[in-house]
Parts: structure tokens; sequence; C-alpha cells
């Protein structure tokens, strides 16, 4: 096969949605192929090696090398992307963003599985990198993220402060390197990101990092610069989210996040019988959405009575307050009606 090249360089600053990462390339058989994300090079290949910001990649049709900006050479790392390529072609499904609302029974069975104790009674995170006893240290949390990962965040306050009974502060990622957020040596420090590459997100984990907290990421894509800055952490296991809306991510996140609360509570006060409910009700969790999902038709002939509406209010209390925030992102993103999220008035 004739050597290829495609070069499309794609720095961080030029990324109007901050979910891309820099770049990375692809080392294919005899092509090389530079993209910004590696969703577009499944069907090419599955070997990658991700540019750092301030990498400049040198492609001729031999081979490739990279180097600093100041031209010194970096030894690239080849990492495998483990998605298969059915999970990066739509199907029969009329956009991405359809086929992943459909995949959301999958992805939370792939989120849970492994993750519940022999015995049924609550979760284990090993990627946490915390020892139970470590855990049990704890006395607070600070939970950070942008947009519909701050909705999971904020629906996982609500489950800590219930299950666990120990306080939750939830920040914008984008401001919390402007405020001088007081942390104390107990909290654990948490960022949320589908992607792992949110702009805000990882500057506000270098800054916690900086003031010496160990930070831990909930995050989807394996590999990612969340990923690797994190000191531990739980993966999503969703398989990649094409559709620019995220949908089966958020979903993973509540679960994750309800998961996460069960694991707290079950070190502190949750007694084995209140954690086996628990477990049994996330254990159904999957079969709930799909029977949501079976009322398909019946949601469009609803959104087609609405659709001529220009302003919706999507009301909820409590851990709903965050989905009625969710809701009305959503609506917005995709049809561009004005939308907001509101608590009923007490
Ligand atoms: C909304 C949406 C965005 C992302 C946000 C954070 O549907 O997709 O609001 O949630 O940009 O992205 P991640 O989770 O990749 O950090």
């Amino acid at each position: 096969m004739a050597s290829r090249c495609y070069a499309l360089i794609f720095p961080q600053s030029w990324s109007r949605r901050a979910r891309l990462r820099p770049s990375c390339s692809a080392v294919g058989d005899a092509e090389y192929i530079i993209a910004s994300d590696a969703s577009a090079l499944i069907s090419r290949t599955q070997n990658v090696v991700y540019l750092k910001d301030g990498e400049l990649v040198h492609l001729t049709a031999k081979g490739f090398s990279i180097t600093t900006l100041e031209q010194e050479d970096v030894s690239p790392v080849v990492d495998k992307i483990t998605w298969a390529i059915k999970d990066s072609d739509r199907g029969d499904y009329a956009h991405f963003m359809e086929k992943e609302i459909f995949e959301q029974p999958t992805a939370l069975e792939n989120s849970m599985r492994g993750r519940f104790s022999e015995d049924g009674s609550t979760a284990n995170f090993g990627g946490l990198n915390l020892t139970a006893s470590e855990l049990r240290q704890i006395d607070r949390f600070m939970f950070c993220a942008c947009g519909t990962a701050w909705h999971a965040c904020l629906v996982t306050e609500h489950l800590i402060e219930r299950f666990a009974r120990l306080p939750v502060e939830v920040d914008y990622a984008s401001e919390f390197r402007y405020r001088n957020s007081p942390l104390d040596r107990n909290t654990l420090f948490f960022v949320l990101s589908q992607s792992g590459e949110t702009i805000d997100t990882l500057a506000a984990l270098r800054e916690a990092k900086r003031k010496g907290y160990r930070v831990l990421a909930i995050n989807n894509v394996v590999g990612s610069t969340i990923a690797r800055e994190a000191d531990g952490g739980i993966y999503q296991h969703v398989g990649p989210e094409i559709g620019v809306a995220s949908t089966k991510a958020f979903t993973s996140q509540l679960l994750l996040g309800a998961m996460l609360a069960l694991y707290i509570a079950r070190l502190r006060d949750m007694s084995f019988s209140d954690g086996v409910l628990y477990v049994n009700a996330l254990k159904g969790a999957p079969a709930l959405v799909r029977d949501a999902l079976k009322q398909a038709a019946h949601i469009k002939g609803i959104a087609k009575r609405f659709a001529h509406h220009t302003d919706f209010l999507f009301l909820g209390r409590l851990s709903l307050f965050p989905l009625a925030l969710e809701g009305a992102l959503k609506l917005k993103e995709i049809s561009y009606i004005h939308a907001e999220g509101y608590r009923p008035p007490r």
C-alpha cells in the first residue's frame, strides 16, 4: 500500500468544543493520520499516539517523529484504543445521539460490571487507590465539572449527603481556579468529565493538585489527559460518546455517583441490609431504562404536540433539580428552543 499522510493539527486553543483532545496521531499500516479525536480513526487503526500541548509531529511518507517546540526529541508512546469498530458506526439509527440514547441500558450494565461486593451489600472501586481506613478519614468532598457532568455532580452531592452523611461542595470547574476555595486536609477532590479533556476541568484538577490535594476522576475516555493526571479514579466504560450532546455518559455518571455514595455510606453508618436493598435497586436500573425507551414512539407524539412552543420550564426538587437543569440544557442544545431549569418555589 502506498504511504499516505493526512495532516490536521488541532491545538487546544482552536477547539471550540473543549472536549476535543489537542490532537492525536494514529499509527496504521504504511499510513499516518492526524486527527483531533480518536473516534475519527477507529476504522483505520487502533494504535494511537497522543500529543501533549506544545509538541510537534513531523510526518513524512516514511514515518513520523515528535519534538517539543524547542526541537527536543520526544519518544512516542503508542496507546491501543479499546473500543470495537461497531461502537463508532451509527448502524440503523438516524444519528449518534439517538444510538447513544438507546445504548443507555448496556452502558449502565458496563459501568457497574464487577463493581459490587460478593455479598451484594456495597460497591468496590479499587481504582480510587484509597484504602477503607484512608476513606474513613475523609470528612468532606469537593466535585468540579462542566455542563452535563456538573449536573451529575449536583445529583451526587445530594446522594452522598443523604446516604453517607458527609458534606459535599460542587463547583463549576471554570470558576474553581479563580476563587480561593478553602479545602482542608481531609477533603477528597473529584473531577467528572466524559472526555477527560475539558480544559476548565483539567485546570481545576491541576489547581487542586498544585495545592497538594489528592485528585480523583470519574471519566469515560481511557488514557485521556484527566485520567492520566488524576491520582486515581473510576472509568465509566460506556464506549465512545460521539454525539455532541451527552446522553449515556450522563446516566452512567449518575449511576457511578450513586455507587460512590453507597461505597462511602457502607464504610460509615449504612447497615448491611440497607446496602443490599440499595445494590438491588441499582442493579434494576438498566431494566427500568429499557422500559422507558419502549415509550419512544409515545414521547415522539408528545414532542410533536409541544414543538411549536418557544419557552420551556423544567421543574425539579432535590436530586431532580439537577435533572431539570439537564433537561433544559438538552432541549436548548438540540432544538435551539429557550429552556430553563427551576426549583419549584417553596
Ligand atoms: C452537554 C455536553 C456538555 C459537556 C461539557 C463537559 O450535553 O455535552 O455540556 O457535558 O462540555 O464535557 P466533559 O464531560 O467531556 O468534560
